[in-house]
């Protein structure tokens, strides 16, 4: 069975059992405050795990475009992505364990005809807080699984939060205990280099995990878990894996979404492994360019911040792979890109459309990375034997970007050994470089739901509203981007504003926030919503019903801004205090971007350092 059925199929299923099929929430989350990427089908949803009520229901089912960087390092084995599609199916409080489960092995079983003899599941063995999970072994034993395919793991294995286990999450953070089910595939003999026997979670590639589902229950406080309002659902598949073990093959970058691209590679490669000698540089490639169209898409540039410099990452760590293909002018670019994409662009209408966009932007970092490469080749070929080490190595990364393993290629070819250890030691000390992977965003792209986010993210919708009112009706939100340190918000506006723009937006935001305007959550009717002038993001999909914010007395007139969001906000401005635009940054082509900050009482300092730039 292809993925593209298998999509069809799973949103199909839960339909006639109920559920609601929700647009995909976009990649690149456009009003999310510090998440990077969506990096699962839950993320969107955990206000309503959390016991808000959901416009569309109950029971939801989608299928989530997620990037995941934490695997980034993964990526050349038989299973791992960075970028994935999870089929999701949601009870927010509605079914449980004695629904959820037969579903599943309903789907498995009979939409997809995986014998059940290839079936394995696993369960919570239990914990201090959070006792063994029998009432799921009685579903599974009722369902005919017999009791020597159950495995039982701790919570390292069968826990699932954003941020992993218990101890792991922080205050705030949902989770629960988890049922997996494993494909087994007979064609792949254990290794006993992972362990002397074999068992579901054994990583040898015998086994695929390929469902999951966390019995979301349980939220983290001061006094450790307590029980979240609702027993929810929350399931999560691997589109890809499923569709591996439909075709009862071990090698997901042999299904239809990567195959061509990878024979492709075979075909114009100049010299190097076959794919059947050494599959990693071709693995690594169709999965970074996989995920690079798709963020290309999301309207990420590649730069060495944030967002972007996942994407730089992406693009220069296929490029490397290449070269171990004997590519250096990057040839297996132009057949490889359209043969990722051209399976998406029925599904994500955006890919297709954005196809000479996607490709310019990977182009363009191609370019640039190439004369990376040649500067610090020259560099290279300047410096005498006896200075090339891995502290040589770190220099020609921080000051050209050259990567480690073309250094360690070239040291190689001159009778040199590199150390990745060594190497890695000189990178943890330079905190610019690393900075990114450590700030934590990374770990299952946590929301920031802190105080000041939560001000700032208030104060982004009285930001847009006021831009509108001051400048004019054709400023459209392009993107939002909100720390607990500012807000960034991108708009289109034909010019630069003046400092006395600027100045008048601002103050209309500080009257806003002095009037103490309350900020009211409602659900509407998406048409009846749009109607009455609430702003909604031209990026996003929205369902047929919404969570609206609304900041004004009169939710019917008079407000002052209505823009559709899934929150959080402060209940009234006031709690806002003030805010200051520090900066204005042109980003070409009718775009702008302001940032903003909460004033601290400190106006002075603010004004002397970060002076209004344009
Ligand atoms: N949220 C769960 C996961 O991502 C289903 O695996």
């Amino acid at each position: 069975m292809t993925a593209s059925t298998i999509r069809q199929k799973y949103l199909a299923f839960f339909k006639a059992k109920d559920h609601q099929i929700i647009p995909p929430a976009p990649l690149v989350p456009a009003d999310d405050p510090t998440t990077l990427f969506t990096n699962s089908g839950m993320q969107p949803l955990v206000p309503y795990l959390k016991g808000q009520i959901h416009p569309m229901g109950r029971r939801l089912v989608d299928s989530q475009p997620c990037f995941r960087a934490e695997d980034i390092d993964e990526v050349g084995d038989n299973r791992h992505t960075t970028f994935f599609e999870m089929l999701g199916n949601w009870s927010l409080g509605d079914y449980f364990k004695q629904d959820q489960l037969p579903w599943f092995w309903e789907f498995l079983t009979h939409e997809l005809k995986l014998p059940k003899a290839r079936l394995y599941i696993s369960l919570f063995k239990g914990s201090s807080q959070v006792p063994r999970d029998q009432e799921s072994l009685k579903v599974w034993k009722k369902l005919g699984v017999p009791e020597n395919k159950i495995y039982w793991y701790e919570a390292k294995k069968n826990w699932w939060s954003r941020a992993g286990t218990p101890e792991e999450m922080p205050e705030g953070e949902i989770g629960g205990p988890t049922s997996e089910v494993f494909f087994e595939f007979d064609s792949v003999d254990h290794n006993t280099k992972y362990g002397k026997a074999c068992h579901p979670n054994c990583d040898c590639g015998r086994f695929l995990e390929i469902g999951n589902t966390v019995f979301m229950e349980y939220e983290k406080t001061k006094q450790g878990l307590k029980k979240l309002p609702a027993q929810n659902v929350d399931f999560g598949g691997g589109l890809e894996r499923l569709t591996a073990a439909s075709q009862n093959q071990p090698d997901i970058f042999q299904i239809e979404l990567f195959s061509e691209a990878v024979k492709n590679l075979e075909v114009v490669k100049k010299s190097g492994p076959a794919y059947n000698q050494d599959p990693l540089p071709y693995r690594v490639i169709v999965d970074h360019l996989r995920a690079a169209v798709f963020m290309a898409a999301g309207g990420v540039e590649p730069s060495n911040k944030d967002r972007g410099y996942i994407l730089r990452r992406l693009i220069r760590r296929s490029m490397v792979q290449a070269r171990k293909l004997g590519m250096e002018q990057d040839e297996w670019l132009s057949n490889t890109l359209p043969l990722l994409a051209s399976p998406y662009t029925k599904t994500y209408p955006l890919i297709d459309k954005k196809i000479p966009e996607i490709n310019q932007t990977i182009t363009q970092e191609i370019d640039k990375f190439r004369q990376t490469i040649t500067r610090g080749l020259k560099e290279f070929n300047k410096t005498s034997p006896n200075q090339i080490n891995e502290r040589f190595a770190f220099k020609s990364l921080a000051t050209y970007g050259m990567p480690f393993e073309i250094t360690q290629e070239l040291a190689q070819q001159r009778g040199i050994k590199l150390d990745k250890g060594v190497f890695d030691e000189y990178v943890k000390k330079h905190q610019d470089l690393s900075r990114t992977v450590s700030t934590g965003m990374f770990k299952g792209g946590l929301a920031d739901h802190s105080e000041a986010t939560t001000k700032l993210h208030t104060a982004t919708h009285l930001l847009h509203a006021a831009l509108k009112k001051v400048l004019g009706d054709h400023v459209r939100q392009e993107g939002s981007h909100i720390t607990a340190e500012r807000l960034r918000f991108d708009f289109a506006h034909p010019r630069v504003l003046a400092d006395e723009e600027i100045k008048k937006v601002e103050d209309l935001v500080n009257q806003k926030i002095t009037e103490d305007l309350p900020v009211k959550k409602t659900i509407e009717a998406k048409n009846q919503a749009l109607k009455s002038g609430a702003m909604a993001f031209f990026k996003e999909t929205y369902p047929d019903k919404v969570t609206v914010y609304t900041v004004g007395r009169d939710l019917n007139q008079g407000w002052f801004s209505k823009e559709f969001c899934g929150g959080p906000h402060v209940t009234s401005t006031g709690k806002i205090g003030s805010v200051r635009i520090y900066k204005q940054k042109n980003l070409g082509a009718g775009l702008r971007r302001l940032y903003a900050r909460l004033n601290h009482g400190n106006h002075q300092s603010i004004d002397q350092n970060q002076g209004r730039t344009q």
